[in-house]
């Protein structure tokens, strides 16, 4: 192959790049079995008139100073000068498909290294690296990460959210101008999450051209994808620097997050499996090899108000029905009685607990479950002992009174003393306490971010990472959630460190539904903490069956959040029975291909989870609102071996068609729900199974067994 083009390539991907005299990716897409390298000049282009009298290409810097007239990969100076840097590379390192392009613009004093890994798994990362290399300070205000993508994606998929409600996607066509998101928040945010999809247009789950970008990063971000007036299309992502955070000294570097990127030509659900894959080889890694245990989170049981002998009440009745693993969550620390003070006071509180946690935990061990405890490190409360001792720990800027969230302020991790203090209550409580599992939250946006006057925000987020780290080498066995008032820190650099996401705190199993679909674009389940919540749901008070919260909860990291103790019989068999069901399904579950299934029905979402060996599926079909025909319809199975044939049973299902009578939706059920049926796997992809009338807010579970 000649020396400047190179090719990465994976089982479902491959990756053309031109080294020299530029980095350029030439093609991203599916893998190439004839390629030869004279292929590559197929694709120069045609220099029209009326614009430069060059070609000018979209590389992996995008430097403005080669005639791209669109957001630059780089934008800074140095006391106004060496401000449109244009690389030329030096030297190129491969090994296997992992390449390191460097290159340097002598008269800017800047190197720029790119790092490029094509994984098995087809995902591609991606991350750049600038470097001042002359004396005096680089003034850094945008570092980017810039990828092409062909004339074709037409479309743009991304994701809104809020408390309460994360993970809601949105589409933008791509045809002229601009889509740009931008989170502002100070953490991975419910606002935007740090994702977004092209792709062709009409692209849905199971069919079209997709390419889909995730910025690893729980910071600030932006993220666009332009269409130029020549037709180009480009995506771009970087995290977002505050007016003068990043300086330069000679010598010094600032890397870009991590970039992963997924090209699917089957839809977006062949781009979920392989950041999925990818998720599970590379960025999860659990203490131990074991089924993610179900989890009982006191929060909506008991709130702050914490009795260890009712605590152990619970801890009893939440072991009877299965539960794996016990969480008290806030409230157990000194004077956190309610959410207006204490935060910061990592000592237990004594009066709540006179002998101690240990007994809690002893009695939690002893029923066979793991204990887990709820904390906000980064936080203080004005009304609080560090507070009164440490007002100047605050992260912000001195002179200015900024707002209070949740009536509380954040701590200003880049400072030595709040960094040593943090590790040593943390320490403390993991290394004197018996803890297995850490609920880590972030309760509060960031405004002003001010170390010594100057902005911190990139400082900060790494400083957590440090806090995770060092906490993680102290205390390798124990377990860490990422939650920020729910699904406020999502993203794949918190989940190096941590190994499960708190999704939202809308335990509404209607809510849950959406916002589990939009996590899974780019999560496989077993990060997903999903919980049962009371019947009347605590953010929005909807009521719902037992079953469909159950199935709800069903096909993530599953757990219970309420006071078992105060549930009714029938409640508590509903628990029982959805967490032996989980159990039982979690191998599967946990390990799976995810496929969501499009539905002509917008008030129908089907979405399920087929065994790498296509021998076992189980879909869940869940009807949210009012069905818009009154029949249906068929629902053809995908994932299923063609040749193979298939035992068809209804694992779970609302009582109307439980108890074999079709209630007031239906006079006669489908046969197949009366009668089990095998079927060839063709059959069922082809032709498909006659759906049952399901009313609002229910749903079936349906299972496939490879005979
Ligand atoms: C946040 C979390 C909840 C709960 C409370 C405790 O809102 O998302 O799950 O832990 O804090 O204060």
């Amino acid at each position: 192959m000649e020396q400047n083009i190179l090719r990465l390539t994976s089982p479902s991907t491959d990756v053309v790049l031109r080294t020299q005299p530029y980095a350029e990716i030439l093609y991203w897409g599916e893998p190439l079995s004839h390629f030869s390298v004279e292929d590559i000049q197929t694709l120069t282009r045609a220099v029209p008139n009326g614009r430069l009298d060059v070609d000018t290409p979209v590389t992996l810097a995008a430097e403005s100073g080669r005639g791209l007239f669109g957001s630059p990969g780089i934008e800074g100076h140095r006391a106004g000068k060496d401000w449109s840097p244009v690389f030329s590379t030096l030297r190129v390192e491969q090994s296997g498909n992992q390449v390191i392009i460097i290159s340097e613009d002598n008269i800017a004093g800047l190197r720029l290294t790119h790092e490029l890994n094509l994984d098995n798994s087809g995902v591609l990362q991606l991350r750049n690296t600038l470097t001042n290399l002359k004396p005096g300070n680089y003034w850094l205000d945008r570092l980017a990460l810039t990828l092409p993508v062909p004339e074709q994606a037409g479309e743009v998929m991304a994701f809104h959210g809020r408390w309460l409600r994360e993970f809601q996607p949105h589409r933008v066509s791509l045809q002229h101008g601009s889509y740009q998101q931008e989170n502002r928040r100070g953490r991975t945010s419910h606002e935007y999450f740090p994702a977004f999809i092209t792709g062709k247009t009409g692209f849905c789950e199971q069919q079209g051209e997709v390419w889909g970008l995730h910025l690893g990063w729980s910071g600030n971000h932006r993220l666009r994808a332009d269409v130029k007036t020549d037709g180009r299309r480009l995506m771009q992502a970087e995290a977002l620097y505050l007016p003068g955070e990043i300086q330069l000294a000679e010598g010094e570097s600032l890397a870009t997050p991590w970039l992963y990127a997924s090209h699917s030509a089957q839809g977006l659900n062949g781009m979920s499996q392989k950041f999925h894959r990818f998720v599970r080889e590379h960025l999860l890694h659990f203490p131990q090899p074991k089924p993610r245990p179900v989890h009982l989170n006191t929060w909506e049981g008991i709130y702050f108000d914490h009795d260890p002998q009712y605590i152990i009440s619970m801890a009893r009745q939440a072991a009877e029905l299965g539960v794996e693993r016990f969480i008290i969550d806030d409230g157990w620390f000194r004077g956190r009685h309610h959410d207006r003070a204490a935060l910061g006071d990592w000592y237990l509180d004594e009066q709540k607990y006179p002998n101690g946690l240990t007994p809690v935990i002893q009695q939690v061990k002893a029923l066979g479950m793991e204990f887990g405890i709820w904390v906000e490190p980064e936080m203080i409360s004005p009304d609080s002992d560090l507070y009164r001792a440490h007002p100047d720990w605050l992260l912000a800027l001195p002179g200015y009174q900024q707002p209070a969230g949740r009536y509380q302020y954040v701590l200003d991790l880049q400072n030595p003393a709040v960094f040593d203090y943090l590790l040593a209550r943390m320490d403390w409580l993991l290394g004197e306490q018996e803890i297995d599992y850490v609920k880590w939250d972030m309760n509060r946006e960031i405004v002003q971010p001010g170390h010594q006057g100057h902005p911190a925000l990139t400082g900060q987020t790494q400083a957590l990472y440090r806090l995770f780290d060092t906490l993680r080498q102290h205390h390798p066995n124990v377990e860490f959630e990422s939650c920020a008032s729910g699904g406020g820190r999502i993203d794949y650099e918190i989940l190096k460190r941590t190994h499960r996401f708190w999704t939202s705190d809308n335990n509404d199993a209607l809510e849950r539904q959406q916002i589990q679909r939009g996590m899974s674009y780019f999560f496989p389940p077993e990060v997903m903490g999903a919980h049962i919540g009371g019947k009347f749901s605590h953010t929005t008070s909807r009521q719902h069956s037992i079953a469909f919260r159950g199935l709800t909860a069903l096909f993530g990291h599953m757990g219970v959040e309420l006071d078992p103790v105060k549930e009714s019989p029938e409640e508590q068999q509903g628990f029982a029975r959805y967490i032996a069901l989980h159990k039982q399904l979690r191998p599967l579950l946990h390990s799976g291909d995810v496929v969501r299934v499009d539905s002509h029905d917008p008030a129908m979402l089907i979405h399920g989870v087929v065994s790498p060996q296509q021998d076992k599926a189980v879909f869940m079909v869940s009807q949210l609102a009012m069905p818009t025909w009154s029949l249906p319809g068929q629902f053809r199975v995908p994932g299923l071996q063609s040749a193979a044939h298939y035992r068809v049973s209804l694992l779970d299902a609302p009582d109307l068609i439980t108890l074999q009578q079709g209630g007031h939706a239906m006079k006669i059920l489908p046969a197949w729900i009366k009668q089990p049926m095998v079927v060839s796997g063709e059959w069922l992809q082809r032709a498909g199974l006659a759906l049952p009338v399901l009313d609002p807010e229910s749903a079936i579970l349906i299972e496939f067994k490879k005979v």
